[in-house]
């Protein structure tokens, strides 16, 4: 974990990363296109070594009226799918990677390469999770937001992922952060079409990445290739406090308060997340009194 050891981002890449964190996003460089363990074979084998909770895929080409005791069971139905990719019509997220002990390794050794530039910025990182996406030609995940600082690092195939402002209020309303936090909403964000000229597209292909600041929306549209992404997230001290900050105003709207909402980096939106967790901890207590 230091700052000279840089297997995975170039010096330049690692610069460029620190003009863009934590509230930026943008294109880096990265060396990971050959590694051994994000090669289709190897990523099949850690579909079948994953619990079923941690894959979501859609199998694709399943005849319309298939009997449901034909469907593949789900561990051999992933791993056919993976290596079919060119060709299933389909997607596959292998989520909390950091599960196999060999891809918790990978995901320390990226990540720690930026811990210089991430930790006087926003706080130690917290809740290292990977996830790995291998989309067959054409695929688009629809528009959303995630609550982790994320990178997205092209291994094979290109896509084009389109990012809109972090934290822009003319897009979202407060209460849908809020919601966002308090685990109530959709997955999917309603898309509006005046939305898109606030989007910034970016296209990556083999050996770059895309730094995806905390709440950016963003949805992406993979070319014609199939399509390997390796996704490093983490959490801070900063993007935890901007969650319970949103939290604890969604508290003061049932009361009938107006809150502001919480500032954007650099504000730390510190009091706010402290006051939401006393109450958090009140409620347990009572729960359990
Ligand atoms: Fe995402």
């Amino acid at each position: 974990m230091s700052a000279t050891h840089s297997a995975v981002f170039p010096p330049e890449g690692q610069a460029r990363f620190a003009t863009l964190y934590p509230n930026m996003p943008g294109k880096l460089r990265h060396r990971l296109t050959s590694h051994p363990l994000l090669t289709l074979d190897a990523l099949a084998e850690l579909a079948a070594a994953l619990p079923a909770d941690s894959i979501e895929y859609n199998p694709g080409k399943l005849p319309i009226g298939i009997a449901p005791e034909d469907v593949p069971a789900s561990d051999l139905g992933v791993v056919e799918t993976i290596r079919g990719i060119a060709n299933a019509g389909s997607w596959v997220a292998l989520k909390r990677i950091e599960q196999s002990p060999e891809y918790a390794r990978l995901l320390r050794d990226v990540l720690g390469e930026l811990e210089e530039i991430v930790t006087p910025r926003t706080g130690a990182m917290m809740q290292l999770e990977g996830f790995v996406f291998i989309t067959s030609p054409g695929s688009v995940t629809p528009f959303h937001f995630d609550p982790e600082h994320n990178i997205l690092l092209q291994v094979m195939g290109s896509k084009t992922m389109t990012v809109f402002p972090v934290e822009d209020e003319q897009m979202f309303a407060p209460a849908v952060h809020e919601d966002f936090h308090l685990g109530k909403h959709h997955r999917n964000l309603p898309w509006r079409d005046e939305f898109s000229v606030l989007g910034q597209p970016i296209t990556i292909g083999p050996g770059e990445a895309i730094h995806v600041p905390v709440k950016a929306p963003h949805w992406v549209q993979n070319h014609d290739e199939p399509s390997v992404s390796l996704s490093v997230t983490w959490r801070s001290q900063w993007s935890y406090a901007e969650a319970d900050a949103r939290a604890f105003n969604h508290l003061l709207r049932e009361l009938g308060m107006k809150p502001a909402s919480p500032g954007p980096f650099p504000a730390q939106n510190l009091a706010k997340a402290l006051a939401y967790r006393a109450v958090r901890k009140l409620k347990g207590l009572r729960q359990s009194a």
